[in-house]
C-alpha cells in the first residue's frame, strides 16, 4: 500500500504550537488587562462578511482590495462574500447594525485572525493575528494620545525596548485635495523616475507614492510638497493638541510626513509604532483616525479612531527577550498502578482540581500503562510541584506518596523528600505546601516560582 500523502498547513498559514502558546497567552492577557484598564470593552465580529464592506470602507485602489482579499462566492446563495482582511470595517458595520453608539461614544478592543493573499515572507503572512482597538464617537486629540500611550504601556509591561512611534497627520479630504494637484503636477515632472507601480498609481492614489520603498525613487519622494504644510486651522490645532499631550507624558515620536497608510479611511491622525528588529516587516501596530467612515455607511457624522496590532510580529519581539522558560504545566502530576489505585487517583484529582489545582492524571498510551519509573519521568517533564503516587501499598494503607518534585517546593529538603499522607488529607496538604495556607477557596493557586 503506497503512503497517504501528507497533508500540510496552507501556504502563509501558521499553526501556533502549544509551545509558543504560553508566550500568546502572555500577550494577550497583558494587553487586555490594559485595554480594561482603559475602560475598553470586548467586540466580537464574524470572520467573514459581505465583500462590498471592505471594498466601501478600505478603498477601492489600495494593495488589500486590489489584490489580497480571499473572496469567494457562498455555492448555496450566491453571496458575494470575504475572509476579513481587517477589523476595523466589521466593527463599524457592527456599530452602525447594532446603533452601539446611540448612548454616546464607545471604546471597544478586538482581536482574532485577518487574512491577506499576501507574498509570505517572514513577519508577514496570509492569516495573521490582530489585536486592535476602535475609539468611536470621539472627536479630539485626547482620544488619539490616549490609544498612542496605552500601547506604550503595553510595551512597557511586554519588556519591549527599541519600539519607536512615528506620527503624521493627512488632514482632511478638502486638505488632501489641495495637495493632491500639487503631488500629482510634481510627479508628472518627475515620470523618468516612477516605478511602474508609482506610474499606476499616479491618478488614481498619488499619496501611496509617497510610501515607495524602491530606493530609486526615495530623494524624489522625500522633495515632493507635504501634505503637513497643507493642513487647515482645525487639522493643525488637532495635531498639535495631540503633541502637547504626548509631550507631556514623555511619549516620544518622531513626526514623519511620508506616513500615509495604505486604507482609504484614514484622516487627520495617523500613526505606526516600529521597529528595526523584524527587518523588512517592523511595523507592529498602526492606525489612525476615519472621522468620516461611519458617514459614509449612512450612519450619522461619528469621528472614531483606532489602531490594531500584528500579534506574529509582537510574539516573534518577545522571542527576542530571551524568556524562554517554559511554565510547567500542572501543579500536581499524578502516578499510579493497579485497577483500584487509577480509581483512587481519579478520586483524588477532582478533588485537588476542586481545590484550584492544575493537576495531569497519568493515561496508558499504545505502549501500555507505563511502570512507575516512566511515569516518574513524565512527571518530571510536566514541571509538577508534586508527584501524588498510589500503588497496591498505598491503596492497602490508605495512604498516598506525595514527592517534592522541584527544590522551590520541597520545604522540608534535605530532611525527608516524600511524605505518606492519607487519602484525605492530601488535597490539604498539597495546598498548604504550595501556598502554605489551608483556604481552598482561592480561584486558582497554579504555582509558578
Ligand atoms: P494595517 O496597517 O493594515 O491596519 O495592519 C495593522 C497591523 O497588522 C500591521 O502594522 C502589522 O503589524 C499587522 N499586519 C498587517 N498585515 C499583516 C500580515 N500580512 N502578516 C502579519 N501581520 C500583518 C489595519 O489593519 C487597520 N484596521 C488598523 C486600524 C484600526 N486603523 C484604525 N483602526
Amino acid at each position: 500500500m503506497s503512503k497517504p500523502e501528507k497533508i500540510v498547513a496552507v501556504k502563509g498559514m501558521n499553526d501556533i504550537l502549544p509551545q509558543d502558546a504560553p508566550m500568546w497567552e502572555l500577550f494577550e492577557n497583558t494587553a487586555e488587562t490594559i485595554l480594561k484598564s482603559y475602560g475598553y470593552q470586548k467586540i466580537v465580529t464574524p470572520i467573514v462578511e459581505d465583500t462590498s464592506l471592505f471594498a466601501r470602507a478600505i478603498g477601492a485602489v489600495t494593495d488589500i482590495v486590489e489584490k489580497e482579499m480571499y473572496s469567494f462566492e457562498d455555492s448555496m446563495n450566491g453571496d458575494q462574500l470575504t475572509l476579513r482582511p481587517e477589523g476595523t470595517a466589521g466593527v463599524v458595520r457592527a456599530v452602525l447594525e447594532h446603533n452601539l453608539v446611540y448612548d454616546g461614544p464607545k471604546r471597544l478592543w478586538y482581536k482574532g485572525p485577518m487574512f491577506r493573499h499576501e507574498r509570505p515572507q517572514r513577519g508577514r503572512y496570509r492569516q495573521f493575528f490582530q489585536f486592535g482597538a476602535e475609539a468611536v464617537g470621539f472627536s479630539g486629540p485626547d482620544i488619539d494620545a490616549e490609544l498612542i500611550m496605552l500601547c506604550r504601556r503595553l510595551w512597557d509591561d511586554l519588556g519591549l525596548q527599541n519600539v519607536r512611534l512615528e506620527l503624521n497627520s493627512i488632514g482632511n479630504a478638502d486638505e488632501r485635495l489641495r495637495h493632491r494637484a500639487d503631488l500629482i503636477a510634481y510627479l508628472e515632472k518627475h515620470e523618468d523616475i516612477l516605478d511602474l507601480e508609482a506610474k499606476r498609481r499616479l491618478h488614481s492614489n498619488p499619496l501611496r507614492i509617497l510610501d515607495t520603498k524602491n530606493p530609486a525613487m526615495q530623494d524624489m519622494v522625500n522633495g515632493a510638497p507635504k501634505l503637513l504644510d497643507y493642513l487647515g486651522e482645525e487639522s493643525l490645532a488637532h495635531l498639535n493638541g495631540l503633541r502637547k499631550i504626548l509631550d507631556r507624558n514623555a511619549v516620544q515620536y518622531t513626526i514623519n510626513p511620508r506616513l500615509v497608510r495604505g486604507l482609504d479611511y484614514y484622516n487627520r491622525t495617523v500613526f505606526e509604532w516600529v521597529t528595526d528588529e523584524l527587518g523588512s516587516q517592523g511595523t507592529i501596530c498602526a492606525g489612525g483616525r476615519y472621522d468620516p467612515l461611519i458617514e459614509q455607511f449612512g450612519g450619522k457624522a461619528t469621528p472614531a479612531v483606532g489602531f490594531a496590532m500584528g500579534i506574529e510580529r509582537i510574539i516573534e519581539l518577545m522571542k527576542g527577550l530571551g524568556e524562554t522558560q517554559t511554565p510547567s504545566q500542572c501543579d500536581v502530576y499524578l502516578v499510579h498502578q493497579g485497577e483500584d489505585a487509577q480509581l483512587q487517583a481519579f478520586i483524588l484529582g477532582e478533588r485537588l482540581r476542586d481545590a484550584g489545582l492544575d493537576v495531569v492524571l497519568h493515561c496508558a498510551t499504545p505502549a501500555g500503562a507505563g511502570s512507575f519509573k516512566s511515569q516518574m519521568k513524565k512527571a518530571d517533564g510536566s514541571g509538577a510541584a508534586f508527584a501524588v503516587i498510589i500503588g497496591e501499598d498505598e491503596i492497602a494503607s490508605n495512604q498516598a506518596v506525595v514527592k517534592a518534585m522541584r527544590a522551590d517546593v520541597d520545604k522540608a529538603a534535605g530532611e525527608q523528600q516524600q511524605s505518606k499522607v492519607a487519602f484525605e488529607d492530601v488535597v490539604d496538604y498539597v495546598v498548604d505546601q504550595i501556598v502554605g495556607d489551608h483556604d481552598h477557596d482561592h480561584d486558582h493557586v497554579h504555582y509558578h516560582p
